[in-house]
């Protein structure tokens, strides 16, 4: 059996994914890595030796090119579901959410994850691997407008949980990054200056600290795991 650590990494090609990518990377793992543009993905690939896949998360058919080459894989040490939907931007408040949007938004923050977490069960079982679902505060939050997303965010990390109660053998974890300064953390807040954000590469530590310390499967922020270092 192969001793290297693997990882699937969705949304890798920009933000937090790419920022993650990287040092996993730097530590020798072999990724496969996921988003729709596929030049970004590209030079993501080409700094990392990831095996990289261009497409839709919400698509079933580029889901069953993910577990085709994840098929070819003996171990998964790590599937980090990362990639989202922010939905209109600006945001709506409800009362004036497109339902197609909103649609869309589960679609890729709730039904996607749980559809690659299927598909990659077999692998993280065979070598008792961590998930890591993005969430938000706005799962947690009632903020003006974050709604759609919010409840997406919600029900991922519900989703998470109830997942990690059915896999005790494996780590299951929602984790909140806090803000970051990002495209779409600028799509939240059009036009505005988030330049105090701070970069996601300083949020990679406290995602590091999940995956070496394998604490108990649950709901973890950013904030908390760097309090604790
Ligand atoms: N930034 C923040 O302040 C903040 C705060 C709390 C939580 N988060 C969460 O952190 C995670 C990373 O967000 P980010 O801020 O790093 O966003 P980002 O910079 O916009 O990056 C998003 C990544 O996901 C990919 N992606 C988006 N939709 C996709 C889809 N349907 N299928 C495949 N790939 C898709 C994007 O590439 P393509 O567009 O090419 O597909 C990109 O690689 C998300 O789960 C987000 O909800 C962010």
């Amino acid at each position: 059996m192969s001793e290297t650590s693997t990882a699937l990494i969705t949304g890798a090609s920009a933000g937090f994914g790419r920022a993650t990518a990287l040092v996993l990377a730097e530590r020798g793992w072999d990724l496969i890595i996921t988003a729709r543009r596929a030049e970004p993905l590209e030079q993501v690939r080409r700094a990392t030796g990831a095996t990289a896949l261009p497409g839709d998360v919400a698509d079933p058919a580029h889901r069953a090119r993910l577990a085709a080459v994840l098929a070819e894989r003996d171990r998964l040490d790590l599937v980090l579901n990362n990639a989202s939907a922010l939905g209109p931007s600006p945001l709506p408040h409800l009362a004036d959410l497109p339902l197609g949007a909103f649609a869309t938004v589960l679609q890729t923050n709730v039904v996607a994850p749980l559809a690659v977490l299927q598909l990659a069960l077999p692998a993280l079982r065979a070598c008792d691997g961590t998930v890591i679902d993005i969430s938000s505060d706005a799962a947690v939050m009632a903020y003006q407008g974050w709604g759609g997303y919010g409840a997406s965010k919600a029900a991922l990390d519900q989703l998470t949980a109830v997942f990690a109660a059915e896999n005790p053998r494996l780590r299951i974890y929602s984790f909140d990054p806090g803000d970051m300064r990002t495209a779409m953390h600028q799509a939240a807040f059009p036009g505005e200056d988030i330049s105090d954000r701070p970069e996601p590469e300083t949020v990679v530590p406290a995602l590091l600290q999940l995956i070496d310390t394998r604490p108990p499967s649950g709901r973890y922020t950013a904030a908390e795991l760097s309090v604790a270092h």
